[in-house]
């Protein structure tokens, strides 16, 4: 199964990637995640990419088209996969469809910016798995420290509220296209491609089970 998940910064992607990545047992491919690693590790791509990061701007097509098709050549991407942050902007998912890659399922998940700027002001990380929690809606067992490992977490950088808005900005111009673009090729003749939408706002666990039922055309 090769899944797409689309949505604003904070819709929940990565929450409910790690979800889905377990019932259909496929890796997930965060973009966001595998440049982080670049940067926290300093190397060269990381060095390239930290200052536009920060500021919430997108890496360059180029840079992040590479590091895809690097990617899905790998083993555990052999039955499929899940995109989580990619594509991001009409090259990019244009480069998917030159390079042969079959889509199955785009998942939108729809959530309004205010709710946004909200939970992405109250997320913590743990860095090293990427486990991701909310001071309020989804808390650790003891403040600022992992569940599983004791570890700290972390504030992303580009998580204060002014960049926040910019990333919103640069969605709403760069990656909203995509909307028209999947749900036009999941309504041409003779489509593989089916796309969901969903409300994002709620339970985690009831988001969750609404994707997976549909994904399962329940
Ligand atoms: P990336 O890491 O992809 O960030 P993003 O798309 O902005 O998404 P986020 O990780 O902020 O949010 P999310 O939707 O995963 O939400 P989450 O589940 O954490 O990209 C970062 C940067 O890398 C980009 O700005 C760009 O510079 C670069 N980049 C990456 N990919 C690129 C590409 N393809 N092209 C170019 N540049 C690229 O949830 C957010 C918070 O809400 C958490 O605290 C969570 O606990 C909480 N939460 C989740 N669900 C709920 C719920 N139902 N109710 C209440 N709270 C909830």
């Amino acid at each position: 199964m090769k899944l797409i998940l689309l949505g604003p910064p904070g819709a929940g992607k990565g929450t409910q990637a790690q979800f889905l990545c377990e019932t259909f047992g496929i890796p997930q491919i965060s973009t966001g995640n595998m440049l982080r690693e670049a940067v926290t590790a300093r190397t060269p791509l990381g060095l390239e990419v930290k200052a536009v990061m920060d500021s919430g701007g997108l890496v360059s097509d180029e840079i992040i088209i590479a590091l895809v098709k690097d990617r899905i050549a790998a083993d555990d991407c052999a039955t499929g996969f899940l995109f989580d942050g990619f594509p991001r902007t009409i090259p990019q998912a244009e480069a998917l469809v030159s390079a042969g890659v079959d889509i199955n399922s785009v998942v939108e998940i729809q959530v309004d910016e205010e709710e946004i700027v909200r939970r992405i002001s109250g997320r913590r990380v743990h860095e090293p798995s990427n486990r991701t929690y909310h001071i309020i809606f989804s808390p650790p067992k003891v403040d600022g420290v992992d569940d599983e490992t004791g570890e700290a977490l972390i504030q992303r950088e580009d998580d204060r509220e002014e960049t926040v808005r910019e990333r919103l900005r640069v969605y709403r111009e760069q990656t909203e296209p995509l909307v028209s673009f999947y749900r036009a090729k999941a309504d041409a003749h003779g489509s593989t491609i089916s796309y969901v939408a969903v409300d994002g706002v709620g339970n985690v666990e009831d988001v969750r089970d609404v994707i997976i039922k549909k994904l399962r055309n329940e």
